[in-house]
This record gives structure tokens, C-alpha cells and sequence, in this order.
């Protein structure tokens, strides 16, 4: 017979002394967060841990928009890449905290408030560094160790009982950014030579001391209350909206090579279609850089936007890693594609913050299209029976569906109604997509056509021989949309 063990004494040997306690049968007391001595002797008040979580907020909020800020104008491919990434982390992880401050009733809950002068001017010098070298090692020698200290510090200091969900945010976000640190500091090793390090060692020290005025990050250690002196911001930093891009990318204006038109006609195999669709993927390296201008120019929106807008951003960034990852494996050096930078240059430099929100909308909400949007390119890419390309679209498509209703509960509701949305958008297009014979005339481009030496590489790799009619395809972007739909025609730009 099977004895009931929640019947006999012996199975619960709760003890009396915190040193002794233990659960039924041996079981972890408190649910294995703390032993019976660690939650008797450990916490932090409510106020306490409040003025942590407000310190952590505000530098997440901070390194969000240094990451974002400084995206744009990041020429290395792969840095703007993790910059995206950083920031997707920081807006997340600054939303759960703020909403956590929220629950312990502290109001009025100061999240908009500095928590430290001192604070604010180190996060600033970050900002402001002028160069990739001293960004680098002012964010991940600097700022995110200082993130991961107060992180590890509130875990190790309050009670993992009272004060749980505090303890479960911050593991969790700690998970994150010790990836960021991770990948962070591979990039300083990469790319920090020891003469640049030398030569920014007088700036770095004032970094660490701007933090002890603060009690460091998180006030823990008493604050020294020194006044350093502002060594890179002594202008405050203006945001730069001219996308950068590394040596690997050539001839920048050329809109020579119209991908949409090849994707689109019903005579062409997939297989050359899949180029384009993989080139395009990559040519999305300018959402981010255009979506980092809107978030650097709309500060005072409320939180849900800078996450969700951050989450796009991101999105984007992915899909251009999906293209890189797609060429790659198609045997393309992608370095041989001119990826314009035309449509993030005109957006940012052309149109106000508004304007590009309703463009990125108007685009996104013509790629639910099922002829023309994302459900065709994933049907182009099944046809292909290319699984990658396959999996590359289906996620393309899915993140899509998604953006097109980030546009519809932020900028719709700010212009009034969709159809006012896309009247923008619409509008904001024909700004842009005038310039092809301009770029021409100033000597930027010669629209080279770059198409028929990478099908070649491409059908070369793939073992067949290319289609003469397509190693002809020379069909340019000159007269592609300028008066016309953007809805109609999605293709002309994916995001
Ligand atoms: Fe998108
Ligand atoms: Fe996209």
C-alpha cells in the first residue's frame, strides 16, 4: 500500500531556526528563491528598490537613444546592425521597468525626471563621442558594465520573495545585455587599437568619475559630488540624418537595376527572382536608418511608441541580414551589388518626421497586397524550392503584417484617419522619387547596370547556365514611380 507522506509527521521537518528550516520532505522552502535565513536578512524597502529601478530606467532610456541616434550615421554595416539590436533591448527592458516603478506605489513616479546631474552628463559625453572608437568603448567599457553592475546589485540586494518581480525583470534584462557586453566587447577588440585607446584615456577617466559624482549608476556607493567638467558635449549633440555607409558599399546613388520589375514579370523563372528578392531584403539596411530619424526626432511620445517603433526598427534590421544571409549562400559577394542609400537620404533630409511616418505606413500597408506585397514574394520564394528563401519570406511576411499595424495605431491615429495616412504618404513619395537624372547630372552615379555579372556568379554557383534574355534585363529605375501609386506598385521600396 502506498503510504500518504502529507499524512506522517516525519515527512515535515519544518524546524524553528532560520539556519535549520526546511520544507516537506526535504523540499526548498519559499520556492527555492531564498533560504529561510536569506529572506529574513535580506531586502531592500520599497523606496530603495524604486530608486534603483527609476536609476536603471533612466540610463536604459539614455542608451536607447544613443543607440538610436547614433545608427543613421554609423557607416560600419554590422555596427548599425547591433545598434538596432541594443536598442530593441533597451526600449523592452526600459518599458518593464517603468511599469514595475508603476506598481510600488510611489507616486508621483518621476520617470521623466533625471535621478543625477551627473548621470545625464556622462550619458551625454557617450552621445557626443566623435568618433566609432570612443562610442564603442564609452558604451560597452563604460555604460553597460555600470547597467550590469546595478542589475547585478539588485539582484543580490533585495528580497526575492517580497520584491520578486523586481528580482524577475532585472535577471531577465541582466540575460540581455550581458549579450550586448558580450558582443560589445568583441567590437572593442575588433576595431579599438591600443594607440586610439591611449589617446582617449583622459576622456574615459572622466567617464568613471562622472559616475562616482553619481554614486554610480545606481547611487549605491556614496556620491563623490564632484563637478567634472564636459569634455565631448560642451555642444549638445545634434543627430546626424545622413546615412554612412562602410567601404564595402559602392556607388551609393545608383538606382540602375530595377528589382521590383523582375519580380514582377510573370515570364521570369524564380530563381533569378530570388536575387532580387535577397538584394532587396539587403537594400533594407535604409528602414533603420530612416526609422532612427523618426525616433530621434519624436521624443515626447509616450512609451509604447518608442517600443514598438524601436521593435520595427529592429524588424528592418533583421530583414537586411536576412538578404546578406540569402546572397551569401547564393555564392554573391553582395559587396559587388551597389545597395543605394537613395530612399533613407531623400526620407531624412527631405521630409519632416510626419511625412516619413505616413511613407513608411503607406509602404507597409500596400505590402498586405496579396498580387504585389509579401504574400507573393513568399510564393516566389516556395516556387523557387529554396527552403532558406522560403523561411527568409515567411518571417519577412509575418514581421510585416505586424509593422503595417504599429502604422496603424501610431501614425493613423496622428494624422486622424488611414485614408488621410496614406494621402500623405503618398504625397510624401512623389517628394522623393525625382531625382534619378539629378544624381546622373552631378557625376553621383551612372546608374551602372550591375545585373548581369551577379546573375552570372549566381547561375555560375548554382551549376546552370543563365538566360541570355535575362543577362539582358536592363530596366532602370528612371521612370519608376514618380506620379504613381504607392500602393499599387510596393515593390517600388519594401520595409
Ligand atoms: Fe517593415
Ligand atoms: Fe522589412
Amino acid at each position: 500500500m502506498v503510504q500518504d507522506r502529507t499524512q506522517t509527521g516525519k515527512q515535515h521537518p519544518s524546524g524553528t531556526s532560520v539556519d535549520s528550516y526546511a520544507g516537506f520532505g526535504g523540499l526548498p522552502p519559499l520556492v527555492g528563491l531564498h533560504s529561510m535565513r536569506e529572506a529574513a536578512t535580506t531586502g531592500l524597502t520599497v523606496g530603495e528598490s524604486v530608486a534603483r529601478l527609476k536609476r536603471l530606467h533612466w540610463s536604459l532610456k539614455k542608451m536607447h537613444r544613443i543607440f538610436v541616434s547614433r545608427i543613421t550615421s554609423m557607416p560600419i554595416y554590422e555596427l548599425k546592425m547591433a545598434f538596432s539590436l541594443h536598442a530593441y533591448y533597451c526600449a523592452e527592458h526600459l518599458g518593464e521597468l517603468a511599469a514595475r516603478v508603476r506598481e510600488l506605489r510611489q507616486p508621483p513616479y518621476g520617470l521623466e525626471v533625471s535621478p543625477h546631474a551627473s548621470l545625464d552628463l556622462f550619458f551625454d559625453e557617450i552621445l557626443a563621442a566623435p568618433s566609432t572608437e570612443a562610442l564603442l568603448l564609452g558604451l560597452y567599457e563604460y555604460a553597460i558594465p555600470a547597467v550590469l553592475r546595478a542589475l547585478e546589485r539588485v539582484i543580490v540586494d533585495t528580497n526575492r520573495l517580497f520584491d520578486h518581480p523586481t528580482y524577475r525583470i532585472c535577471r531577465l534584462t541582466l540575460v540581455e545585455l550581458q549579450d550586448v557586453q558580450s558582443y560589445g566587447t568583441n567590437a572593442v577588440g575588433c576595431l579599438v587599437e591600443e594607440g586610439t585607446r591611449r589617446d582617449l584615456q583622459e576622456w574615459v577617466a572622466t567617464l568613471d568619475r562622472m559616475l562616482a559624482a553619481a554614486g554610480d549608476l545606481d547611487g549605491k556607493k556614496e556620491p563623490t559630488g564632484e563637478e567634472v567638467a564636459r569634455h565631448f558635449s560642451t555642444l549638445p549633440y545634434k543627430y546626424d540624418p545622413v546615412p554612412k555607409r562602410d567601404v564595402r558599399f559602392k556607388d551609393s546613388y545608383n538606382m540602375g537595376v530595377n528589382a521590383e520589375a523582375l519580380l514582377f514579370a510573370s515570364d521570369v523563372a524564380p530563381f533569378p527572382k530570388l536575387i532580387m528578392l535577397f538584394y532587396k531584403r539587403l537594400r533594407e539596411i535604409d528602414v533603420p536608418e530612416m526609422m532612427a530619424s523618426i525616433l530621434s526626432e519624436t521624443s515626447d511620445k509616450p512609451s509604447g511608441y518608442c517600443r514598438y517603433m524601436t521593435r520595427q526598427l529592429w524588424d528592418e534590421a533583421r530583414h537586411a541580414m536576412m538578404g546578406e544571409i540569402g546572397l551569401v549562400a547564393m555564392g554573391i559577394d553582395w559587396t559587388d551589388i551597389p545597395i543605394d542609400f537613395t530612399w533613407s537620404l531623400g526620407l531624412n533630409t527631405m521630409l519632416t518626421s510626419k511625412e516619413r511616418h505616413a511613407l513608411l505606413y503607406t509602404v507597409e500597408h500596400g505590402l498586405m497586397q496579396k498580387k504585389t506585397g509579401k504574400q507573393y514574394e513568399w510564393k516566389v520564394a516556395l516556387a523557387s524550392a529554396n527552403p532558406l528563401a522560403a523561411m527568409i519570406q515567411d518571417y519577412d511576411w509575418a514581421d510585416e503584417v505586424l509593422h503595417a499595424r504599429i502604422g496603424k495605431d501610431w501614425i493613423v491615429p496622428e494624422i486622424g484617419s488611414q485614408a488621410e495616412a496614406l494621402a500623405l504618404g503618398e504625397k510624401a513619395s512623389s517628394k522623393i522619387l525625382a531625382n534619378w537624372r539629378k544624381w546622373k547630372e552631378e557625376g553621383l552615379t551612372e546608374h551602372r547596370n550591375w545585373w548581369p555579372e551577379i546573375y552570372r556568379a549566381a547561375c555560375q554557383h548554382q551549376g546552370i547556365e543563365p538566360d541570355p534574355k535575362l543577362l539582358a534585363y536592363n530596366t532602370t529605375y528612371e521612370n519608376a514611380r514618380t506620379d504613381g501609386s504607392v500602393r499599387e506598385t510596393a515593390g517600388v521600396r519594401g520595409a
